[in-house]
């Protein structure tokens, strides 16, 4: 059987590497892929974008499946495009992926199917933006409605720093929100602001066939760049699985209030959801979750940590989903837990260099599994090229160990500029004691 998964980054290497592991799988194309997915033995990368192309390649080669990894051609329709063609994938359609898409539209459908979330108001008018701010006061939270990258939330501890991204994000219109049309077709900046919700973050990643679902491995990242939960938002600088902070209650009321609600209420409305889902949880202190957003994809780098603990053949998983029969499948996860490191670009989250020659490392680390995300291949070396370059993920039956492999391994692999974070995992350690 031959695969495809749409991507570049950490979460399409991951994919493809869990996929070619099936002892159905011929070939595992990558469109467009990285550096590790050009060298990977099994895996295969394809100079493609255009989703009629991508559609065009996969009746052309028999392609039985495709998996989407990120939210652009999701949002863009891919799946849409594939469908009309009857061939199988899985994710969302354009309309469900709204639930990533658009922030006014996933707030609309919270509050619509009563499913726990911050309180807000959404605006396109600058001045009633700023009245609500000088009625809420701070801390409060900045949204721009469209995709933005992970640059697009703003965490405001102060009024002067909320009317600040307010008139960023409606007037100077940098972020790109005038982009995301919308369903409706309007194409006005909007923002939501929301109340500040305090307590720990958990990404909370199911798979989802229109009807059934499927839950994965609990996981939780790490946002900022700097070790202690210190400086800029960046796309992810490590990982682990599980997230203890999930605990069987937790879980059991994430689905109760949160998933199981969406996925009816999406069925309800007239827009099934199909694909992974991953919501972004906020668990207080007496272990209520909240929605603090929705993904219509994977988390990156949470899938590097989630798929080298699932034991059941992916292919058997994603074929199952997008056919409409995960109920007749049985996901069986293993114990051990899983650290995963992201080594980024110096300069990163802002700009970087890219062409950084990455030293070899498979002679030189031990039981870790490398994941590419920035690099390509040039003359026969693998270089950087992006902000997130590789993740490194060590599976291990004790925590320490995870952790310790994940971290010796980030600090042997070599390229200039290289920064990354020395405490993934350890307060997982602490949690433990
Ligand atoms: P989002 O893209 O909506 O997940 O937001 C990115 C990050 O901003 C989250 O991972 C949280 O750390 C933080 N955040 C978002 N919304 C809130 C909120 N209502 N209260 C506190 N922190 C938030
Ligand atoms: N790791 C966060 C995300 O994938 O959105």
């Amino acid at each position: 059987m031959k695969v495809l998964v749409i991507g570049s980054g950490g979460r399409e290497h991951a994919l493809a590497w869990k996929l070619s592991q099936g002892d159905r799988v011929q070939i595992v194309y990558v469109a467009p892929g990285n550096g590790g997915t050009a060298t990977e033995p099994g895996l295969k990368n394809l100079p493609l974008t255009d989703p009629v192309a991508l559609a065009d390649f996969c009746q052309a080669e028999k392609i039985a499946l495709t998996v989407v990894g990120p939210e652009a051609p999701l949002a863009a329709g891919v799946v849409d495009a594939f469908r009309k063609q009857g061939l199988r994938v899985f994710g969302p359609t354009k309309a469900a992926a709204q639930l990533e898409s658009s922030k006014a539209f996933s707030k609309a459908f919270m509050k619509r199917h009563n499913i726990p979330t911050a309180e807000y108001d959404t605006f396109t008018d600058p001045v009633l933006a700023h009245a609500y701010i000088d009625q809420k006061g701070a801390p409060i939270v900045v949204k721009a409605d469209g995709l933005a990258a992970g640059k697009g939330v703003v965490v405001a501890l102060t009024m002067s720093e909320a009317h600040e991204a307010v008139d960023f994000m409606l007037l100077d219109n940098t972020l790109g929100v005038s982009h995301n049309a919308g369903l409706d077709g309007q194409a006005v900046p909007r923002v939501v602001i929301e109340e500040f919700l305090q307590g720990e973050e958990a990404s909370f990643i199911v798979m989802v066939d229109g009807k059934n679902v499927l839950p994965l491995a609990t996981s939780q990242d790490h946002k900022r760049l700097l070790a202690g939960d210190l400086g800029p938002n960046t796309g992810g600088m490590g990982a682990y699985s599980p997230a203890p902070v999930v605990t069987p209650d937790v879980h059991a009321r994430a689905m109760r209030e949160i998933i199981l609600p969406t996925i009816r209420g999406m069925e309800k409305d007239g827009i099934p959801y199909t694909g992974f889902l991953y919501a972004g949880l906020m668990i207080d202190a007496s272990g209520h979750p909240k929605t603090l957003e929705f993904n219509c994809r994977m988390g990156d780098p949470e899938t590097e940590v989630v798929l080298p603990r699932i034991q059941t053949d992916l292919v058997e998983l994603l074929v199952a989903a997008a056919d409409g029969e995960l109920n007749k499948v049985n996901l069986q996860v293993s114990p051990q837990t899983a650290v995963t490191t992201v080594l980024v670009s110096g300069g990163y989250p802002d700009v970087y260099e890219k062409g950084k020659v990455i030293s070899a490392f498979s002679d030189q680390v031990e039981e870790v599994t490398v994941f590419h995300a920035g690099t390509a291949t040039l003359n026969g070396q693998v270089v950087t090229n992006g902000g997130r370059v590789l993740a490194i993920t060590a599976l291990a039956n004790s925590l320490e160990n995870a952790v310790r492999r994940s971290q010796e391994a980030a600090r042997t692999v070599q390229f200039s500029g290289k920064q990354y974070r020395k405490d993934i995992g350890l307060d997982l350690i602490r949690y433990a004691d």
